[in-house]
């Protein structure tokens, strides 16, 4: 099946579901699971970090790449897990995250104690320049007490690698074939689009410095020769980069099947639709004239382009995109699904974030002790520090925090929502009686949606092949396409709003066939009326 077909399901292990009772998803839990994603239909599951690591990043600062944090569990565990998906005709995508290392990797240890090799496998200077870590303060810190400074875009506990020695991609594509090996068939690269850094590096003051090392000509490069050295040889394998401020004709380059790079790639624009002046820290309703905007350049152009999307909505470095986009006190169910079929039935692969399925809200935390994500803590204390009160740092980071997607999945009813039967790491979002596996799979109908909209994608070759085109993009309420194949067309149409709208359907639409819909639409005319975030999808 090809990677245009598929849906992936991503997995926050820390979260997902604990069987040793110690508070913390694991390998086992994961493997337990299998049944219940083979229920939902997804083809691939993608797991977020599964590496020893101190955490400072939840496993995003990895300290030996080849093996398994005994938090998740043994290899024992992992190789089980593999057999038992393949049992289920389910494929295994793991994180990779070659940006960087932990300061505690061995490799970064042994720099320090001065092996001159390992010096060379990290980016050194006499002098730091002036760029931000996307954490808050200077990327740069002291290298021991050698007087240089080592670079950390992230987190100072993760040092940024130096891809153009030809000994760390070596060792990097090893890590690659390890895992190959072992039967994996997905490879998520993490922030992949920063990996290329200058040979001189200079202050930029514009963007906290994110041009002077984002999406440079060397990155693709580097990212060409990690495919013929090691995924490209395997049709199978599927790759996604994850793109940090990237932009449309770089997502093309990394994407189109001729350059061999990535199948497909991550970017993050229309998640920031409610960034007040780029800015995340902040609040805003969403835009909505710039999301549809985003949607439509973005589809067009990489079609036109023989580029890739990877679609998504959540993910665990977002809040819910329910609580962002969506009146949920009002409309979670139906929101829910008119979110699923903008993706679903756009042009790229879709990614279910776990919780998405069952319509998940954020935590709604009342306190700042709840929160522990590094990003979340370093903005409170950036947000007193600009003169915010607590109070008003306090509701930018309940709405802003990654921890709103970090928080244990909720199975059931039970005084840890089934995910465990000790505390967890992370506390648990306050409807999990309302909102859990047990009951969706009892009385609900998102899950039976997402379960319909994963079928069709493989029914209807439209919707995995299909070109796309913006239908009325003027209309203030409507986020509407046209996917087209081989004389078939597929036309989708998403109220953003609680308000019903009105909406003037084409001719040769009107003896078609509504494939999908979340009121239950039997039959419709040229004058449409769209109930609150309604989304239909007709086939003609
Ligand atoms: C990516 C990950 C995020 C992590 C960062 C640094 O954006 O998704 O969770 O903090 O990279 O590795
Ligand atoms: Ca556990």
């Amino acid at each position: 099946m090809s990677f245009k077909e598929k849906v992936i399901y991503q997995i926050y292990p820390k979260s997902f579901l604990d069987t040793n009772q110690d508070g913390v998803g694991d390998l086992p839990g994961i493997e337990q699971k299998l049944p219940y994603l083979k229920r939902l239909g997804v083809d691939m599951v993608w797991l977020s970090p599964i590496y020893p690591s101190p955490q400072k990043d939840n496993g995003y600062d990895v300290a030996d790449y080849t093996s398994i944090n005994p938090m998740f569990g043994t290899m024992n565990d992992f190789d089980s897990l593999m057999a038992t998906a393949k049992k289920y005709g389910i494929e295994i995508m793991l994180d990779m995250v070659f940006n960087h290392v932990s300061t505690e990797h061995e490799w970064f240890q042994k720099a320090l104690a001065g092996d001159k090799k390992y010096q060379d496998y990290f980016i050194l200077r006499e002098e730091p320049t002036d760029w931000v870590s996307k954490f808050g303060g200077n990327a740069w810190a002291s290298f021991g007490d050698t007087g240089k400074y080592y670079l950390h875009l992230y987190d100072i506990t993760q040092a940024d690698l130096n891809w153009r020695n030809p000994e760390v991609r070596e060792e990097l594509f090893n890590v690659l074939r390890f895992w190959m090996d072992k039967g994996i068939k997905g490879f998520r690269f993490d922030v992949i689009n920063v990996i290329g850094k200058d040979e001189v590096l200079k202050n930029c003051p514009e963007n906290d410095g994110k041009p002077a090392y984002t999406d440079k000509p060397i990155a693709h490069e580097f990212i060409r020769m990690m495919n013929q050295a090691t995924y490209g040889k395997d049709a199978e394998i599927v790759t996604v980069g994850e793109m940090s401020f990237t932009t449309i004709e770089d997502c093309i380059l990394y994407t189109n099947p001729k350059r061999e790079e990535l199948n497909m790639t991550f970017n993050f624009h229309h998640l920031k639709v409610d960034y007040k002046d780029g800015k995340k820290w902040t609040l805003m309703p969403f835009d909505f004239e710039k999301l549809k905007e985003l949607f439509h350049t973005w589809g067009t152009q990489m079609s036109e382009g023989s580029g890739w999307n990877a679609l998504f909505w959540n993910n665990h470095d977002q809040p819910r995109a329910l609580n962002r986009f969506i009146d949920v006190d009002n409309y979670r169910v139906v929101g829910s699904k008119m979110l699923a079929s903008s993706i679903h039935l756009n042009r790229g692969t879709p990614y279910i974030y776990m919780g998405e399925e069952i319509g998940m809200l954020d935590p709604d935390f009342d306190k700042m002790e709840d929160y522990v994500d590094v990003e979340s803590l370093n903005a409170y204390q950036e947000l007193l520090d600009a003169g915010k009160s607590e109070q008003e740092a306090f509701k930018v980071v309940k709405a802003k925090s990654r921890d709103n997607s970090r928080t244990p999945m909720q199975w059931d009813s039970g005084e840890y929502s089934g995910f465990s039967q000790s505390a967890p790491w992370l506390g648990l979002g306050k409807s999990a009686d309302e909102i859990n596996v047990a009951k969706e799979l009892q009385e609900g109908s998102i899950f039976t949606y997402y379960q319909q909209l994963i079928k069709l994608r493989k029914e209807y070759p439209v919707i995995a092949e299909g070109s796309y085109e913006a239908f009325l993009p003027e209309h203030p309420q409507i986020y509407g396409f046209v996917r087209r194949l081989e004389g078939h067309s597929l036309l989708v149409l998403n109220n953003f709003f609680s308000q019903e709208t009105t909406i003037k359907l084409p001719k040769e639409c009107l003896s078609g066939e509504v494939l999908i819909d979340n009121y239950e639409t039997k039959s419709f005319e040229q004058e449409l009326r769209l109930k609150p975030y309604q989304t239909i999808a007709i086939y003609y």
